[in-house]
């Protein structure tokens, strides 16, 4: 994987770059579909590239590992081959997800993390050098270290002593990683995570630290969990002001249309989240003019398109009123349409934000957008 910039803004940390991988070239700054256990739910692959020009997708170790499990990854080839996306894939560690999801009876230790499976009960064993290994398996071309998200709030002992956990686990993980080979052919790279909570000292040497071991990208963990937004800003402004400048950085989790803007002018040049397609299940729709929440009685009469500002066939085509049918009626449908159009929003939004770096012009158009797009309509 190599990463090249090709603009910064003037008037904030925003950069506009590519990253090459094995699968392609990924456009920074980018927002990645999440597709847990192997699908962005209620989206198909075509849709994901021609509709939604989605450039890499995410994919969880935690889920994967479980259902359908390794053994019909590595006979299918690897997820890419497994699932029919062919364009690039990241993969995070189950680090969040073994605490998020399987939360009862788990058990954090040195060597590592026993849980149970949220689908069975069953007990399994997560080590850096296993999340490495299962990683190989699945075959992202970007794969996260393995690391503990701590919760907000977190007592700074507790931060402190996570996050140097995390660090002696990235040198076990960058050591196994290093010694081993890709399963099918083509180049995996390993990610590190800065943690420490949101106490700026631990911030400053997690960050000292993971840029240390200097590998090709960098991630930020353990925030969007709950602390207030100007908390995660802060943050984020002090790690990207020490993690090197020639490598991209993503911020785990996050967020909201406004995060992602504010991410992007704090330096950060890849984001994930759920809230796109989770929210489009239960009804709420980000677009060019604002926030609708499509069940509102509003909308029971309104024939205009979802989003006339978007030049997206599920945007244009399909009406407010049809949507809100569809939803309300818990049609399966409804889910599609919904989903399909917050993630092309979603990829149209960082590709505006490009454009903008590119022309020297993001700050000010930022600014304006941060309010307009999270207006409630
Ligand atoms: N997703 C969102 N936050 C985190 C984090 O801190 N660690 C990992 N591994 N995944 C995340």
């Amino acid at each position: 994987m190599t990463f090249d910039i090709h603009s910064t803004d003037p008037n904030s940390k925003a950069r506009a770059g590519v990253i090459h991988t094995d699968h392609g070239d990924i456009q920074t700054p980018i927002f990645m579909p999440v597709g847990t256990a192997g699908s962005v739910k209620a989206v198909h692959q075509r849709e994901l590239k021609e509709d939604i020009k989605a450039q890499i997708i995410l994919g969880n170790t935690y889920h994967l590992y479980l259902r359908p499990g390794l053994d019909v990854l590595e006979r299918a080839g690897g997820l890419h081959k497994f699932n029919g996306w062919d364009r690039p894939i990241l993969t995070d560690s189950g680090g969040y997800q073994v605490y998020s999801l399987a939360g009862t009876g788990r058990k954090i230790k040195e060597e590592g993390v026993t849980f149970k499976s949220h689908i069975d009960g069953s007990i399994h064993h997560f080590t850096p050098e296993r999340v490495m290994d299962i990683q190989r398996s699945i075959g992202a071309d970007i794969i996260m270290a393995f690391d503990e998200c701590t919760p907000y709030p977190c007592d700074y002992k507790y931060a402190r002593e996570s996050m140097e956990m995390t660090h002696r686990w990235l040198k076990r993980c960058c050591d196994h990683f290093d010694a081993t080979e890709p399963k099918y052919g083509y180049s995996q790279t390993l990610f590190p995570i800065v943690q420490g909570s949101v106490y700026k000292d631990l911030r400053v040497k997690s960050a000292e630290v993971i840029a240390s071991f200097d590998r090709e990208g960098n991630a930020i963990g353990g925030l969007s969990v709950g602390e207030p937004a100007e908390m995660m800003y802060e943050t984020t402004d002090i790690v990207t002001d020490i993690l090197p400048k020639d490598k991209p950085r993503y911020l785990m989790g996050v967020g909201t249309p406004a995060n992602i803007l504010e991410g992007i002018g704090l330096g950060i040049d890849m984001f994930d989240c759920v809230m796109p397609t989770r929210n489009a299940r239960n009804g709420m729709l980000f677009t060019t003019e604002g926030i609708i929440n499509i069940k509102n009685e509003k909308w029971k009469d309104d024939y205009s398109p979802i989003d006339a500002g978007l030049d997206s066939y599920v945007s244009n085509f399909y009406t407010k009123a049809y949507l809100r049918h569809l939803v309300k009626a818990e049609e399966i449908l409804g889910a599609m349409i919904a989903s399909v159009h917050n993630l092309t929003f979603y990829l149209w939004l960082v590709g505006q934000a490009r454009e903008h770096i590119l022309a020297g012009t993001f700050r000010a158009w930022k600014d304006q957008m941060v309010v307009k797009l999270m207006q409630r309509l």
